[in-house]
């Protein structure tokens, strides 16, 4: 589904990301864990193109985001409105919610459909309803943002990315804004996607939600992946001496 190729990204001199390969089945589950710093949210930023690489491919079930290949074997950098219609295929909730203060919870769902996909109003809304339900918020429709819990606004993002039926979700610490009883109603709508085979990539400090929801974790390290294995291999029998030292400081 997803292939992360020989990604680099720098800031000035500082090296971010160094030569990054990874790939994500469809369905997959994959926990990116690592010290502050490491490359993480970095990572899942350049996925979606927030930020431009400097070097390396992003590919996404059958395209390159950011440009595609030329007859002439050439990279061809997307125009803006392209790089705009691949980057819907990705969903991203962050720590902080974002949400439109000004309007209706439903809105905030619907806006995306109704904006950018040109649905009509009612099938904007049929959908934000359908989703709310979805992350348990069906009463709440008609409230503002405000009117809600951290935990609650987290969910409406998560719907909100939903709205626009991304192939992949990136999810960026998403509850380390919360307190632990919020954590819990946000990683279980985060859990109830993945049972449903989103395929997903979570950046989190969380490592009991990390065993739980991950088949595979990516542990890095400043801007390198060190390791990549299943969940029940990495925490029983992490192979590389900084996943072990890390791994010591966290269970
Ligand atoms: N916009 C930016 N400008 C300059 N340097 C940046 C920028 N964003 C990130 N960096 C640097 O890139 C490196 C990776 O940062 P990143 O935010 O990806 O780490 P992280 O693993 O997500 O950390 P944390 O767990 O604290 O969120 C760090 O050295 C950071 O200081
Ligand atoms: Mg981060």
């Amino acid at each position: 589904m997803l292939s992360v190729q020989n990604l680099c990204k720098y800031y000035g001199s500082t090296p971010a990301l160094v030569n990054i390969n990874l790939d994500v089945h469809m369905g997959e589950h994959v926990v990116l864990i690592g010290s502050s710093g490491s490359g993480k949210s970095t990572l899942l930023r350049c996925i979606n193109y927030l930020e431009e690489p400097d070097d390396g491919r992003i590919w996404l079930d059958g395209q390159y985001i950011g440009g595609h290949i030329d007859q002439a074997n050439q990279w061809v950098k997307d125009q803006p409105s392209e790089l705009a219609h691949k980057r819907r295929d990705i969903g991203m909730v962050f720590q902080g919610f974002h949400l439109f203060a000004h309007l209706k919870i439903i809105d905030n769902v619907a806006i995306g459909p109704r904006r950018v996909l040109k649905k009509s109003k009612a099938t904007s809304r049929e959908l934000a309803r359908y989703l709310l339900d979805k992350v348990h918020l069906g009463k709440h429709a008609d409230k503002y943002p405000w009117q809600l819990s951290g935990g609650e606004q987290q969910r409406v993002a998560i719907a909100r990315a939903l709205a626009m039926n991304p192939k992949l979700m990136l999810f960026d610490e998403p509850t380390s804004a919360l307190d632990p009883r919020l954590t819990h109603e946000v990683f279980q709508v985060v859990q109830e996607l993945a049972n449903e085979g989103i395929t997903m990539m979570i950046v989190t400090h969380e490592i009991k939600f990390a065993q739980k929801i991950a088949d595979t974790i990516v542990f890095m390290e400043k801007g390198e992946i060190v390791e990549v294995e299943t969940v029940q291999k990495i925490f029983s029998d992490p192979q590389d001496e900084r996943t072990q030292k890390f791994l010591s400081y966290v269970l």
